[in-house]
């Protein structure tokens, strides 16, 4: 592996622990202002020192996140739907190398719907990013959506999905937690990190999620809703941190959210 890729990749994955807890802040490129995230630069200012990188549009990233202090940047670039379209699998390249480059971003970010309409593009898109992106040592973290049939989230379309991307030449995965989790792992010859998906009942929920992930396999989290959706986000995140890092039990990680909390 080229010494460009390796590099981004270590600020990716932290090498102390080979893990890595992530912000997950693009949902607004298919589904607008979701709630706290109306002005996104506001909800994650006091979050951004406990992520180890941020995900999200190019659109957002300039407007609202100061080059100065941000950690390192995940861009998504792949769109070109909407919840209020036909199809969410109709998804394509957006941003290119050139703008991935100019914001000195660690990885760019596609997202591949397997089993849909437009499974075929999707494929394709990645592939040719991938290309693209090999040429200048930049990752790509291939994204397994899967729209808005949630329910998709098994192990057997989860495999499938991963085992593709990693085909494909993905260099890390982002997919769902599912039971026997462990199998979609072994699936993968590439890591795994996990969404959190729509917010949980309570945030021992989102807790145990992490910690389950992480025990079956995945290398780490790339969490959204389940942390800035929370009326405690600061101590949602260093809790998860907590885990991720320090390897602590849901017990303690809810004792140290218990003792954050407002
Ligand atoms: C979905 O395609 C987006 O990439 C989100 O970033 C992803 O779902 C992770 O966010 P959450 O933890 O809110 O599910």
């Amino acid at each position: 592996m080229d010494w460009g890729m390796k590099n981004r990749l270590s600020k990716l994955v932290r090498p102390q622990t080979g893990r890595s807890i992530w912000l997950a802040m693009d949902h607004g490129y298919f589904l607008g202002p979701v709630q706290r995230l109306e002005k996104p630069g506001v909800t994650v200012k006091p979050l951004l020192p406990y992520a180890d990188a941020i995900m999200l549009t190019r659109g957002v990233l300039r407007n609202c996140i100061d080059p100065d202090t941000s950690p390192p940047v995940i861009l998504r670039v792949s769109g070109g739907n909407s919840i209020q379209g036909d199809d969410l699998s109709n998804e394509t390249l957006l941003a290119g190398i050139n703008d991935a480059l100019r914001l000195n971003v660690a990885a760019v970010a596609f997202s591949i719907y397997i089993g849909a309409k437009y499974e075929h593009q999707t494929l394709v898109g990645l592939s040719n990013l991938i290309n693209q992106a090999q040429e200048y040592g930049i990752p790509v973290l291939a994204v397994t959506a899967v729209g808005k049939e949630l329910a998709k989230r098994d192990v057997k379309f989860l495999s499938l999905s991963c085992r593709i991307a990693a085909e494909l030449g993905a260099q890390i995965i982002k997919t769902y937690y599912c039971e026997d989790f462990q199998k979609v792992v072994e699936s993968s010859p590439v890591p795994l990190v996990i969404a959190g998906g729509p917010k949980l009942k309570t945030e021992t929920d989102a807790l145990q999620l992490a910690y389950d992930a992480l025990k079956s396999g995945a290398i780490g989290v790339d969490m959204g809703r389940n942390i800035w959706q929370s009326r405690n986000s600061l101590a949602m995140i260093k809790s998860i941190r907590h885990i991720v890092h320090e390897n602590a039990s849901v017990e303690d990680a809810k004792k140290l959210f218990e003792s954050l909390k407002k």
